[in-house]
């Protein structure tokens, strides 16, 4: 298989980071095609642990390409950071991360106009990660926005940068009595910026399109998940961009023929950061006993994830809208002291049976999950290393969510470390 995608098929987090870790080494470029710096993949290598949120996770591999797509959001603040944060650990980025000329840019006002429609919306927030993610989407779509081609051209982002400042000081105003930005001082922090993140910047489109022609292989790295893409996902309570697999096309200018595979990464369990419904959400105890042996905390802002049973109703949904024909399960070793574990295989609303997601926000936040329970394993899978030695009841739970799915299993992981990986054969 040449060109591959790896997308989260619950509500992010369900360490796509290891995932692309594992792969990487056997493509020859590693891109990003949508979400920003929203976004935090952890990989753990030996005792060292890199939370990336721009970069692609493949950067730790020495000698492969990283790209950062158009349809990826960039704030060059957050880029420049962590280019000098791997540059410090002696990991190589110039010369091996192309970003698209074409991808849209997070200014300061974007941020605070996210906080601010946060705290206006008070209880019915979404619960962002407050980067400004969605506002800078909005000005995209709305034909406002400003692209890092035109941040390279003096006199279009002098004028681009003064209307948009402009504009958002007077709405800011109205709406929320916010004193406003200062046009010059954004504007020779973003030159300053500019300097640093230059030489970065290419028609990705081109590079990644020149290189299949080459016979070179692409590891497309999604960030968030199915159900916080803007479509499919749990609207409102989504992010702006199309976490799914058809955001690789319009996030890297890559057409779909060129795409070989879809592989889908779930949890062994379910979590989602921010609001929203969330049919299979724990308990209170159940939650504090899996967060904390889940290590479920936030990537990117450090809140705590919630945490529920594996959805696989919801997970039918993914493999759907994805195209996914893989899975892989990760984190089954948090399930290790469970004697029972429940799966949701469908919803109940006013006593009708719904087998499969639905995007009625009545109907998904008032469901009750319908459950198919199984024995636990009770026994510890953290060393364990191929599919025949698991418990047997671990390898049952994988194989009723399997055929549940009706989508093979390829992989599992029983850990964050890159050895504790097991590859079904
Ligand atoms: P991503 O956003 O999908 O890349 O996932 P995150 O990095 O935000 O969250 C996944 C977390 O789980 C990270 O802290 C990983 O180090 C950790 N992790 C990944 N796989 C496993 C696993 O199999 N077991 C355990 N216990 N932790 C894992
Ligand atoms: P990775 O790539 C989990 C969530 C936020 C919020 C909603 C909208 O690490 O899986 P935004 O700031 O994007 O406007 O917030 O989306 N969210 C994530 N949740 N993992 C992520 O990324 C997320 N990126 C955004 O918590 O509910
Ligand atoms: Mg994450």
């Amino acid at each position: 298989m040449a060109n591959i995608v790896v997308v989260g098929a619950q509500w992010g987090d369900e360490g796509k980071g290891k995932v692309i870790d594992i792969l990487a080494k056997d493509f020859d470029y590693i891109a990003r095609y949508q979400g920003g710096n929203n976004a935090g993949h952890t990989v753990v290598i030996g005792s060292e642990k890199f939370i990336l949120h721009l970069i692609p996770s493949g950067i730790l591999h020495e000698r492969k390409i990283c790209v950062i797509g158009n349809g990826v959001v960039i704030d060059p603040k957050a880029l420049t950071e962590e280019i000098n944060k791997l540059e410090s650990k002696n990991i190589k980025v110039k010369g091996r991360l192309f970003v698209s000329e074409n991808a849209h840019i997070i200014f300061p006002y974007h941020r605070v106009i996210d906080e601010l429609k946060e705290l206006k919306k008070g209880k019915s927030k979404i619960g962002t990660t407050k980067k400004g993610i969605g506002p800078c989407h909005a000005d995209k779509v709305s034909r406002s926005g400003i692209r890092i081609i035109d941040f390279l051209n003096d006199k279009i982002f002098y004028e681009k940068l003064k209307a948009n400042i402009e504009e958002k000081n007077k709405i800011l105003k109205i709406l929320y009595d916010f004193e406003g930005f200062s046009f010059n001082k954004i504007y020779e922090d973003y030159l300053n910026l500019r300097v640093g993140i230059k030489d970065f910047i290419c028609d990705t489109a081109l590079l990644l399109n020149k290189a299949i022609e080459k016979r070179k292989r692409i590891l497309f790295e999604g960030a968030q998940g199915t159900m916080l893409d803007v479509d499919y996902g749990t609207y409102p309570f989504v992010t702006s961009s199309n976490a799914t697999a058809g955001g690789v096309s319009t996030g890297t200018g890559i057409g779909p023929t060129r795409l070989d595979k879809i592989l889908g990464v779930v949890k062994a369990y379910t979590t989602r950061v921010g609001e929203g419904p969330f049919p299979t959400e724990f308990s209170r105890d159940m939650m504090q006993k899996i967060r904390v042996r889940g290590d479920e905390f936030g990537a990117t802002t450090g809140r705590p994830r919630r945490c529920g049973w594996f959805d696989a109703s919801l997970v039918k949904h993914a493999i759907m809208v994805n195209g996914i024909s893989e899975i892989v399960v990760t984190k089954l070793d948090v399930l290790d002291e469970l004697k029972r574990i429940k799966i949701c295989v469908g919803y109940r609303y006013k006593n009708k049976l719904y087998e499969q997601f639905t995007s009625d926000t009545e109907i998904f936040t008032n469901c009750e999950p319908v459950y198919e329970e199984v024995d636990g394993w009770v026994e510890d899978t953290t060393g364990v290393t191929s599919f025949r030695k698991l418990p047997r009841n671990a390898k049952e739970y994988l194989k009723k969510i399997q055929k549940i799915l009706k989508t093979k299993i390829v992989l599992i992981s029983v850990g964050s470390k890159r050895k504790q990986t097991i590859i079904v054969e």
